[in-house]
């Protein structure tokens, strides 16, 4: 090689790596990895932009990095104590191959320590069949992942995100036992609990209390240690066009199938807490109480004069499921996202907020 090509190469090669390896906090401990267990994990997931800085950081213990990446995030989380971990999507069908799962896995924690960053959330929802060669290697991807991470990021977090329900929901019969073995904690997606409706096609709560506490004692009956446990709650809800809306208030919908299913919550559209406290108090029905599935509702008529039905939950519903972590000494709570709250300065606003959060704590 010639000399001056050497020259070239050595430069261009230590200036990436020092480009990687620089530190873009105030100061460079704000760099190091977070490491130490909270008692209560608050797990939060940023879908991007600034919202973060409205977050109630006394509360945030881990935020999954959903949107762009973004190091004043890092450095502000780490300077709360609070960690930052990485999104962790993969086709299973790619990582079944040991070869591929191994370099995928090397990618991630290279990017994770590239980015100073303290972990990472596996969030791999797609349909598996019980013992199928997809559901070892999602297993296998889990376990490698964490020994991984463990090893090159000393105290780091690997989470995986859990349906609501360990009975193969929405085609997902993974070997959760295993799983939740595998990793630091599982993270409870308790919400789009309609995305099967199998019995009449009507709006139902996202995450009714029943169907949701009782999954958690399924989880339990496992023998999944409760401390992998986090429940994660919705701060959206699902705005559904009646096709019939009874006398009762019963809101028919559209059939939408789903992964087998003849009915499903796609028949309706996910909107953020913010957007529903705008609409609730100037609806037709005002806040409803769903008395069976204890969370709030509301019925509104849109221009064409078709009515919806609102379904969500509020810091009521909220705490009613989030006292159960407490009671049975679950790992923490967790919410689907972050972003979905109005963190403007008026004071209804600023309440609403306040309340969404304490919610969190289970108290
Ligand atoms: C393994 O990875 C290579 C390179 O990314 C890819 O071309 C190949 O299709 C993968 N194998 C499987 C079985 O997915
Ligand atoms: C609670 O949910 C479980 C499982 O979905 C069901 O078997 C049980 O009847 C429900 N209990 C009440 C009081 O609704
Ligand atoms: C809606 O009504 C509730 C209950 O009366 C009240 O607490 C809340 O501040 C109202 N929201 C707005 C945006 O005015």
């Amino acid at each position: 090689m010639p000399m001056w090509l050497f020259v070239f190469l050595t430069a261009f090669k230590v200036t990436v790596f020092c480009k990687a390896e620089v530190c873009p906090c105030d100061t460079k401990e704000l760099c190091q990895q977070i490491s130490d267990e909270k008692d209560f994990e608050v797990l939060v997931f940023d879908v991007g932009q600034k919202a973060w800085k409205s977050y109630d950081w006394d509360k945030v213990t881990t935020v999954a990095a959903f949107g762009p990446y973004d190091s004043e995030l890092m450095c502000h989380a780490h300077s709360k104590g609070a960690r930052l971990v990485l999104k962790g999507d993969v086709s299973i069908s790619e990582i079944v191959d040991p070869g591929n799962r191994t370099a995928w896995i090397a990618d991630m924690v290279d990017l994770a320590k590239r980015q100073f960053m303290d972990g990472i959330n596996l969030d791999i929802e797609q349909e598996v069949a019980d013992s199928s060669q997809e559901y070892y290697a999602l297993t296998a991807l889990v376990r490698e992942t964490t020994e991984a991470f463990h090893r090159e990021i000393p105290g780091s977090q690997v989470s995986f995100d859990a349906a609501w329900s360990p009975g193969c929901i929405d085609g997902r019969c993974y070997d959760y036992v295993a799983i939740a073995e595998s990793c630091d904690l599982l993270f409870v997606m308790s919400y789009d609990e309609q995305s099967q409706i199998w019995g009449d096609c009507v709006a139902m709560a996202n995450a009714p209390f029943n169907q949701t506490l009782t999954a958690y004692d399924q989880y339990l009956a496992m023998k999944i240690d409760p401390k992998k446990l986090v429940m994660g709650v919705p701060w959206y809800g699902y705005d559904y066009p009646c096709l019939d809306f009874s006398q009762e208030g019963v809101c028919t919908l559209a059939k939408v199938p789903f992964r087998g299913a003849p009915c499903s919550d796609a028949a309706g559209r996910q909107i953020p807490y913010s957007v529903m406290m705008k609409q609730v108090n100037n609806s037709m029905s005002g806040r409803l109480w769903d008395k069976v599935q204890l969370a709030p509702y509301y019925n509104y008529k849109d221009q064409s004069g078709q009515v919806h039905q609102v379904r969500y939950d509020d810091p009521e519903s909220i705490s009613l499921k989030t006292v159960h972590v407490r009671d049975s000494g679950l790992r923490g709570t967790g919410i689907w996202n972050g972003n979905l709250l109005d963190y403007n300065d008026n004071p209804v606003a600023k309440q609403q907020t306040r309340d969404m959060w304490e919610a969190l704590m289970g108290l």
